[in-house]
């Protein structure tokens, strides 16, 4: 999947994935199917108070907008880099605003749950974890994917051709640089990493975040695919 400026194989790998659960589970159920699993809905879009104002940071095709609308929540909004992902659905009369994950363009406090269904692997991730804080109320919760270690070996392995290969290595490349140095590799060969629990969570600490929910999806080589989070903001 191309979106606004990155080039995006995961996008592809969630597309293909389309089906939703149709009710919430609780957290740590097993997923009515591998492709919810993957997706991570089971959990992104469980524990959601009614009435919640949801963000749903980089939305992307607006899926999960869409469920939670559907299931009867009324305040969901959307942020998205993508300006034509931003127009489609704004056309569709959902309330998506153009927009980073690095600078909401939404108030301070004004937000109940934030989602962020794996993008922050293409942030600056300690900006966006820090406008997580600034937008959501004290005692607001964020439910969030990322790709763990398992990602970029997955690719690397190459089972599915060279262009996958190519793009393990890559992932798996600046995700060693930007860990070593503290920057990306230039231009699209940085534009995705891999993340670490550990290092996920020494942020979430200097940014008031309590991590309250964790689970790994799939593993390859011992390595997370996935990396499930549910934080709260401290009152
Ligand atoms: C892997 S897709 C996930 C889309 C959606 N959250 C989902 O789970 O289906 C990553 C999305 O993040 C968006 N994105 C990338 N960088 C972003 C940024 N800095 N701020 C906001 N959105 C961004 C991309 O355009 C893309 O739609």
């Amino acid at each position: 999947m191309i979106s606004g400026r990155h080039i995006n194989v995961a996008g592809d790998l969630t597309l293909q994935f389309s089906s939703a659960p149709s009710a919430p589970n609780a957290p740590g159920a097993q997923p009515e199917t591998p492709a919810a699993g993957l997706r991570c809905w089971w959990f992104l879009l469980n524990d959601i108070q009614t009435g919640a104002r949801v963000l749903d940071v980089g939305c992307g095709h607006g899926e999960i907008v869409q469920e939670l609308t559907r299931r009867g929540w009324s305040a969901v909004t959307g942020v998205e880099i993508d300006p034509e992902l931003v127009r489609q659905l704004q056309g569709q009369g959902f309330d998506v605003r153009l927009g980073t994950a690095e600078e909401l363009p939404v108030p301070d406090f004004s937000v109940d749950t934030i989602i962020c269904s794996v993008v922050l692997p293409y942030t600056d991730d300690a900006r966006a974890i820090r406008e997580w804080a600034r937008v959501l109320r004290p005692g607001g919760v964020v439910n969030m994917t990322t790709h763990g270690i398992g990602y970029g070996l997955e690719y690397a392995l190459g089972r599915d051709g060279f262009l996958h290969w190519v793009y393990g290595v890559r992932t798996l490349l600046n995700t060693i640089v930007r860990w070593t140095t503290g920057r990306p590799l230039p231009g699209f060969l940085g534009d995705t990493v891999c993340h670490s629990s550990r290092s996920l969570k020494r942020q979430y600490a200097e940014t008031g975040f309590r991590v309250v929910y964790e689970k790994d999806v799939e593993s390859v080589w011992g390595f997370p695919r996935f990396i499930c989070h549910r934080l709260v903001k401290d009152s």
